[in-house]
């Protein structure tokens, strides 16, 4: 395992995304588990095991951020983007909108996550990091949550009119994402990482659930 003698802020400042967006993702999963509950109980199910697995996640960021800075202030700290994205999700939900939560946090959300951890895995490994096992349970827990996500907006029957409110309700997501980028942009240029590629790809994903 590596030590880091000086802790760069921007790793810090990733890692709080990283938790934020965990944290994120249990909340909002949880609420989405409860309102499918009765009409869709295999789904619910298994949103229910995802809420478990981010609040897992989030825990690992917790203390890799402790490790990387035992007296990080981020720790109990709420990002205004995710929390801005977090009140969209569960205002969605609670307007019987489940199918643009979906969207929101397992398509595009969890492709963001995904990327994001790939590209910060990769390093890890350059710098021998360890803790192999955890690394590989997250990734494989991220891809079936967005794999999830792809499908079940696939397998829906949207008419025209929906599948463009749908396309519509994006764009806020999207804009935030944008924001988020550039807020972690300076630990994306230290990790070789372009934003636009991270844009491109939760383009892609979007398409590809709806298409
Ligand atoms: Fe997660
Ligand atoms: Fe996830």
């Amino acid at each position: 395992m590596i030590t880091i003698a000086n802790p760069s802020i921007e790793t810090e400042h990733f890692l709080f995304v990283l938790l934020a967006g965990e944290r994120l993702a249990a909340s909002v999963s949880a609420k989405q588990s409860k309102f499918l509950k009765s009409s869709n109980p295999k789904v619910s199910r298994f949103l229910k095991a995802q809420s478990r697995q981010e609040s897992f996640h989030a825990s690992v960021f917790r203390a890799s951020l402790l490790w990387l800075n035992p007296k990080s202030r981020y720790t109990h700290k709420e990002h205004p983007i995710l929390t801005n994205m977090q009140k969209q999700l569960e205002d969605a939900i609670d307007h019987g909108r489940i199918e643009e939560s979906i969207l929101g946090l397992q398509v595009m959300i969890e492709e963001l996550g995904e990327c994001a951890l790939n590209d910060l895995d990769i390093t890890l490994e350059k710098y021998r990091f360890g803790l192999h096992k955890v690394r590989r349970i997250i990734l494989n827990q991220e891809k079936a949550h967005h794999t999830f996500g792809e499908r079940y907006i696939a397998e829906q029957k949207f008419t025209l009119a929906s599948r463009q409110t749908l396309l519509r309700s994006c764009d806020s997501y999207l804009d935030d994402i944008d924001t988020l980028l550039a807020d972690i942009e300076p630990a994306l240029n230290s990790l070789n990482i372009s934003p636009q590629d991270y844009l491109q790809r939760i383009s892609s994903s979007i398409y590809q659930a709806l298409s």
